[in-house]
C-alpha cells in the first residue's frame, strides 16, 4: 500500500472528523443545556403555545429565546435543522476506520490470542456496526422500549457483551475503537432514522394541515437523549489511542465497562445540577470510584484464554505481553499506528530495511540487539528515538519480550526464516 495516500487520508479525514464531531457534540450539549434551563411559562403568560423562555448573554447582546409549539400557519421562513455535523462525523470516521484498519485486518487482531484471519476480523468489525445498530434499535422499538430504565440496562448489557466478544480477538486499541465506532454509528443512525425521520414527518403533517402532534417530538427527543448520554463515552473511546495503559491492560474489557458507566453517570449528574445540590461532590465520588476500580483491574493477573480456538499460550509469551505493556514499549509501538515506531507485527523471520540501506534478518539476536542497543540498527524511516533497555530488564525478561514479539508473526516453516 502506498503510505502517502494513507497519510493524506489520515490528516484530512481525521481533522474533519474531529472538527465535525466537536460541532455535533457541542450542539448536543448546548441544546440539552437549553432544555434544562428553559423557564416554564408563568401564570402571567397567556400564550398557550409557549413552552418556555431563556435569555443568554453573548457577543454584546441578549439572545432572547422562546421554545414554542409550531402550527401550520406559523412555520418560520428560515427554519434551521441540524444534521450535517452528525453525518460528516460518521462518514469521515467510516473512511478513517476503513483506510487505517480495514485495509489491513491484522491491525485489529491480537495475534497472541486468536488465530482468525485478518479478513474475518474486518467482517466482524463491520458486522458490529450494522448488527449492533439492529440490536440497539430493535430493543427500543420493542415493547421493552416503553420501560426506558430496563431498555437502557439491556442495551448496555448488549454493548458490553459485544465488548467481551471483541476483547477475545481484537487487540486493546482496536477493541476500544470498535466499541467507540459502534456507539458513534448508533448516534448518527439515531439522527438519520429517528430524529430527522420524525422531523420530516412532523413538518409534512403540519404542511398538510394536521394539528400539532407531540408524538413526533417524543420519539426524536428520547433518541437525542440517548445520543447525549453516549457523547462522553464516545469521546473517551475515540481518544483512547493515547491511553495505552488502559486499552492494553489484560482486563481491558472490564475497564471499558467502568469507563462507559462512569462517564454516563457523570453526564447524568451534570444534567441534575439544577435540582441536585450535591452534584459536584457526586461527580468527584464517581470519578474516584471509577479510578479505584480501574486500579484494581490494572493490578489483577491476566484472565487466561477463554476462546476455544485461541492459539496455545506459552508462559513466556504471556509474561512478555505484560512486560510489553508495563515497560512502555506499547506506548510507542502501538498496533495500527506507525508514526512513532515501527509495528512489530509480522516482522519476525522477515528482512528489515535499515536507515543505512542495508538489510538484516529479524531473528532472536536482532530483537535482543534492538532492545539493548537500539542505536546499533535504526529502522529505515524512523528516528533513533528508542531508549536502551540495558540494565532495566534482566535476561529472562528480554527472552520473554522476544517470545512475545515472535508470537506476533505467523509461525514459519523450519529454516524458512533463513531465506
Ligand atoms: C520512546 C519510544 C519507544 C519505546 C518506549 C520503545 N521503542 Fe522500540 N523502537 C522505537 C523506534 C522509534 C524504533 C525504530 C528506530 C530504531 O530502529 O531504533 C524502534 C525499534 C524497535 C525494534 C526494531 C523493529 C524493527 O522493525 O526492526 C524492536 C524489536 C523494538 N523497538 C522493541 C521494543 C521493545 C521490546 C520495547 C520495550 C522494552 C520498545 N521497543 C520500546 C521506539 C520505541
Amino acid at each position: 500500500m502506498d503510505i502517502a495516500w494513507v497519510e493524506w487520508i489520515n490528516v484530512l479525514f481525521r481533522f474533519t472528523h474531529v472538527l465535525a464531531g466537536i460541532m455535533w457534540i457541542g450542539n448536543s450539549l448546548l441544546f440539552t443545556w437549553m432544555e434544562l434551563n428553559l423557564i416554564p411559562p408563568g401564570k402571567k403568560d397567556k400564550d398557550p403555545d409557549l413552552l418556555g423562555t431563556l435569555d443568554m448573554l453573548h457577543g454584546g447582546g441578549v439572545f432572547h429565546m422562546e421554545k414554542r409549539v409550531m402550527h401550520a400557519d406559523g412555520i418560520p421562513e428560515r427554519l434551521h435543522w441540524f444534521k450535517w455535523q452528525s453525518y460528516t462525523t460518521w462518514m469521515t470516521g467510516f473512511v478513517l476506520l476503513s483506510a487505517l484498519f480495514w485495509t489491513n485486518g491484522s491491525t485489529l487482531l491480537d495475534a497472541t490470542r486468536t488465530s482468525i484471519t485478518p479478513g474475518t476480523a474486518v467482517l466482524f468489525s463491520l458486522a458490529g456496526l450494522v448488527g449492533g445498530w439492529l440490536v440497539y434499535d430493535g430493543i427500543w422499538r420493542s415493547p421493552l422500549g416503553r420501560k426506558p430504565v430496563l431498555a437502557a440496562a439491556v442495551s448496555l448489557l448488549a454493548l458490553f457483551t459485544a465488548a467481551h466478544f471483541y476483547g477475545q480477538i481484537f487487540n486493546g486499541r482496536a477493541l476500544f475503537l470498535q466499541i467507540g465506532a459502534m456507539m458513534g454509528t448508533f448516534m448518527s443512525a439515531n439522527v438519520f432514522v429517528h430524529i430527522m425521520g420524525n422531523q420530516h414527518k412532523f413538518m409534512r403533517s403540519l404542511r398538510s394541515g394536521m394539528p400539532y402532534d407531540p408524538k413526533f417530538g417524543k420519539n426524536a427527543k428520547s433518541r437525542s437523549m440517548h445520543n447525549h448520554y453516549m457523547t462522553f463515552p464516545v469521546i473517551f473511546l475515540m481518544l483512547s489511542a493515547h491511553f495505552p495503559r488502559l486499552y492494553a491492560a489484560d482486563w481491558n474489557v472490564p475497564i471499558l465497562v467502568v469507563v462507559v458507566l462512569a462517564l454516563m453517570t457523570v453526564k447524568h449528574l451534570m444534567n441534575s445540577r439544577y435540582h441536585f445540590k450535591y452534584w459536584l461532590l457526586w461527580i468527584f465520588a464517581t470519578v474516584a470510584m471509577a479510578a479505584h476500580l480501574i486500579g484494581i483491574f490494572l493490578h489483577l493477573p491476566p484472565p487466561g484464554v477463554l476462546m476455544a480456538n485461541a492459539a496455545p499460550q506459552d508462559p513466556a509469551v504471556i509474561a512478555g505481553r505484560t512486560l510489553f505493556q508495563t515497560q512502555t514499549c506499547a506506548t510507542c509501538h502501538m498496533e495500527g499506528s506507525v508514526q512513532l515506531a515501527p509495528s512489530l507485527h509480522g516482522i519476525y523471520g522477515t528482512e528489515q530495511e535499515l536507515a543505512d540501506g542495508s538489510r538484516i534478518l529479524v531473528d532472536d539476536h536482532y530483537l535482543r540487539t534492538s532492545i539493548l542497543t537500539p542505536e546499533a540498527h535504526i529502522v529505515k524511516g524512523y528516528a533513533p528515538a528508542m531508549p536502551s533497555f540495558a540494565g532495566r530488564l534482566n535476561d529472562e525478561q528480554i527472552s520473554d519480550l522476544i517470545a512475545y514479539i515472535r508470537s506476533l508473526s505467523p509461525p514459519r516453516e523450519a529454516g524458512a526464516a533463513a531465506h
